[in-house]
């Protein structure tokens, strides 16, 4: 194996801890606690386990923790009116709505219902489109979590070739938006990409967010390129028992790869820490403060 592998974990820390430090200044010489409420709809048992994370993070960084746990029945009405009070609450400076939602909910209207300020989930469409014109915007927390791994491990980005295979609205397409904004070659590869081990054989760097198991293989790798693993899929294993997996083969892409971020430990700790990273953001912003520095796109 001749990769570096890229310790997400340790990285994710360091961003939690450089956000506890601007909070305790921002509480020292302002008297302001950045405050984060977290929704869930339903009893989704991963929806759960995320929310009690970010929960826990959040008052281990400082910040002020809400959590609003609704019944699955609860209405889109009181949804909404429960959003517009949390728009409305100076308190709060950052608003994330636990996804997928129930099905008689219509995702994309209560997404817009937050205060795109708030929006530390950089889902509005206002945000979607500031990011896309390369304004001043909420970034979604797993592509920066991935463009802070990829500066820090590169330096710079700018003229290299990056290939995203994935194009959700959460991480393929804000990820591209992101490369471009660092002067990559962009392509954004999917399920009906043809050769995509071809397309990727041209990328320095390659994000794989399919959601498929070890699906990217050493050999479309180029010798010395950064392999950043989104997916984080439980696989059977052969003598029993599960294990987690991400959307790259690690071993045949570790002997190829300059580096790799592997799964468990890469790209996953630093979902959460951006996001703590955006609530920050937001109540600087909303206080016509500095923003933290390295700590945005
Ligand atoms: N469900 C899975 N990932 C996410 C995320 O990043 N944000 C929200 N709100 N829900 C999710």
């Amino acid at each position: 194996m001749g990769a570096t592998i890229i310790d997400g974990k340790g990285f994710a820390a360091t961003v939690r801890e450089k956000v506890a430090a601007h909070v305790a200044a921002l509480q020292r010489d302002h008297g302001l606690t950045p405050g984060l409420a977290v929704v869930l709809v339903g009893e989704d048992p991963a929806s759960q386990v995320y929310v009690r994370s970010k929960g826990k993070q959040t008052v281990e960084a400082g910040m002020k923790s809400v959590e609003h746990k609704l019944d699955a029945a609860t209405s889109e009405a009181d949804l909404l009116a429960l959003i517009a009070q949390l728009n409305a609450d100076p308190t709060i400076h950052g608003i994330l709505v636990q996804l997928p939602l129930p099905k008689h909910m219509n995702e994309a209207l209560v997404i817009n219902a937050i205060d795109p300020a708030k929006d530390v989930d950089g889902f509005h469409i206002s945000n979607v489109g500031l990011l896309g014109t390369g304004q001043k915007s909420m970034v979604p927390c797993t592509p920066l979590g991935c463009l802070m791994l990829l500066r820090d491990h590169l330096g710079s980005l700018s003229g290299l070739d990056a290939v995203v295979i994935g194009r959700s609205n959460i991480v393929g397409k804000p990820m591209a938006q992101l490369l471009l904004g660092d002067s990559c070659t962009v392509t954004i590869a999917h399920s009906r990409t043809r050769d995509l081990p071809e397309v990727v054989r041209r990328a320095d760097i390659v994000v794989a967010a399919v959601g498929r198991p070890q699906m990217v293989q050493g050999s479309w790798i180029k010798p010395g390129a950064t392999v950043i693993d989104v997916g984080i899929n439980r696989i059977e294993k052969p003598e029993g028992g599960t294990r987690l997996v991400g959307d790259a083969d690690f071993d045949s892409c570790a002997e190829v790869a300059g580096a790799i971020t592997p799964v468990p430990g890469g790209v996953g700790p630093m979902t959460i820490a951006c996001l703590l990273a955006n609530t920050l953001t937001a109540c600087c912003r909303a206080n016509d403060l500095p923003e933290p520095e390295g700590l945005t796109a």
